[in-house]
């Protein structure tokens, strides 16, 4: 059969999850992380007061979850290890149980002829490391790339495919910009020091890894393509900033191995630049990943700041650009987001131009939905939206390989509705719904029509 859409042999079909929002904490087998004590010390921060430990535990039924996945077409799933359980405390001892849960997992992955995709960090520091200042100590970054180590070492036989830190720009922003993760710091010269330590401790990973090991090891990053609102200069220079701030601050040194000179020279003038020790420049020439994650969700719309930024503020990325909603644009009522499709197709291009076409795929997009339960019918959510937003995606995606961009695979985000930091349960993004309470998944409409889709490697139109 000739389809629409068809995309290349061996393309990775399958969704995304993260050890912190699907495991379940099942504290006394897992040490603290972050969230946990957050959680403990303020949870009204979080929505419907609903914190860490309540997830789908995959912890307890990943082995019917994974013949979920199967029936569904998935060849490949994303998972992460939670640093604070296969170490608890994050130094020294590593716990046997954790060793048994993570060997079980990728073990029936691979028996179900799905691929493991294995992400050592998703925002999920060590109770214990944060308390020494978590990114912002030079500490945390030997103790990382020793867990990392560890990691590869226990299960780098069977896992090919590496990620050393999801979306590390988000820590970034939420815990020392914007007052959504912990520590809730605000202070940009802070948070410089931690999106760098995070880059070091990024590539001394990637530098054992290829030391040590024969598979592919990358990053996942978020990429939000900065639209100017106009063509005017200033409008552009505003775009700009902002990109390079919240995309080529990851992206530049973890596919070039260098940081892009216009920010050095930013953060320079604005007295911002982190400290470094001699041999960083070296050691983030030499470690370039072998193959990017994308998530893409929505792009962001930048313009000109029209004030002048007050002096006697702290500075903030806000100081260079604003963000304005563009007329017209198409939203995700459901969730507050913007949709704009051509936006993964505009990445997938930039990387192929500008990023030397980096072997890519799309490891997480996905459409958040509130009060997600008014779409039951008999008994099944019918998510014909969702069908809709990826199948938009999966289009603009296609004509990128059309294009002769590098990009092998498409994840959802997620797999089964997850616990989403502070906003817990409010946004719901799963493959399968789920009961937190009796632990009962249900598939979604989205489920079955992506199982086709999977099968048949594509779609028409
Ligand atoms: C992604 C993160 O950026 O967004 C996930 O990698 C997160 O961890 C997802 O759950 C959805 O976020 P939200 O705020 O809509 O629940």
């Amino acid at each position: 059969m000739t389809l629409n859409y068809s995309f290349p042999e061996n393309f990775w079909w399958g969704s995304a999850s993260s050890a912190p929002q699907s495991e379940g904490s099942h504290n006394g087998i897992k040490g603290r992380d972050i969230w946990d004590h957050w959680y403990q010390t303020e949870p009204n921060r979080f929505f419907d007061q609903i914190g860490p430990s309540q997830t789908s535990d995959f912890f307890i039924h990943y082995r019917q979850d994974i013949e979920r996945m199967k029936r569904i077409g998935h060849n490949s799933f994303r998972l992460s290890i939670s640093w604070a359980r296969l170490i608890p405390g994050g130094t020294g001892e590593v716990n046997q149980e954790a060793v048994q849960f993570y060997n079980d997992v990728i073990n029936q992955l691979l028996a179900h002829k799905i691929e493991p995709f294995v992400n050592l960090f998703h925002f999920d520091m060590p109770l214990e490391l944060q308390n020494i200042g978590g990114w912002e100590n030079r500490k945390v970054i030997d103790a990382y790339t020793k867990y990392a180590e560890i990691a590869f070492n226990l299960f780098g036989d069977r896992v090919k495919k590496w990620f050393t830190f999801n979306e590390p720009i988000v820590p970034v922003e939420g815990g020392y910009l914007y007052d959504f993760h912990y520590p809730n710091i605000i202070d940009f010269k802070k948070a410089i020091q931690v999106a760098y330590h995070t880059m070091i401790a990024h590539k001394q990973a990637v530098q054992i890894y290829h030391k040590n090991q024969d598979g592919e090891i990358g990053i996942i990053l978020n990429l939000t393509p900065s639209y100017p609102r106009s063509q005017h200069p200033a409008d552009l220079k505003a775009a700009n900033i902002c990109d390079l701030i919240f995309n080529r601050s990851f992206l530049d040194p973890a596919v070039k191995g260098t940081y892009p000179h216009e920010l050095i020279e930013l953060l320079a003038d604005y007295d911002l630049l982190p400290e470094t020790e001699p041999g960083d420049n070296q050691l983030i020439e030499s470690n370039k990943i072998d193959l990017l994650g994308v998530n893409y969700y929505q792009p962001r719309r930048v313009k000109a700041k029209e004030d002048l930024p007050n002096p006697d503020s702290p500075i903030m990325p806000e100081w260079f650009f604003s963000y304005y909603e563009m007329p017209g644009r198409k939203m995700n009522m459901y969730r507050g987001w913007e949709i704009y499709e051509k936006g993964i197709y505009d990445i997938m291009i930039n990387l192929r131009d500008n990023y030397d076409n980096i072997r890519s795929f799309i490891s997480e997009n996905g459409m958040g939905v509130q009060d997600e339960e008014r779409f039951l019918k008999n008994g099944q959510i019918e998510d014909d939206y969702r069908i809709e937003f990826i199948k938009e995606h999966l289009k603009w995606l296609h004509k990128a390989i059309e294009a002769g961009c590098n990009v092998r695979g498409y994840h959802l985000w997620t797999f089964i509705d997850n616990w989403s930091w502070m906003n817990a349960y409010k946004n719901r993004y799963g493959f399968y719904s789920v009961n937190i309470k009796t632990q009962e998944r249900t598939a979604k409409k989205s489920a079955y029509w992506f199982a086709e889709i999977a099968k048949q490697n594509g779609f028409n139109d």
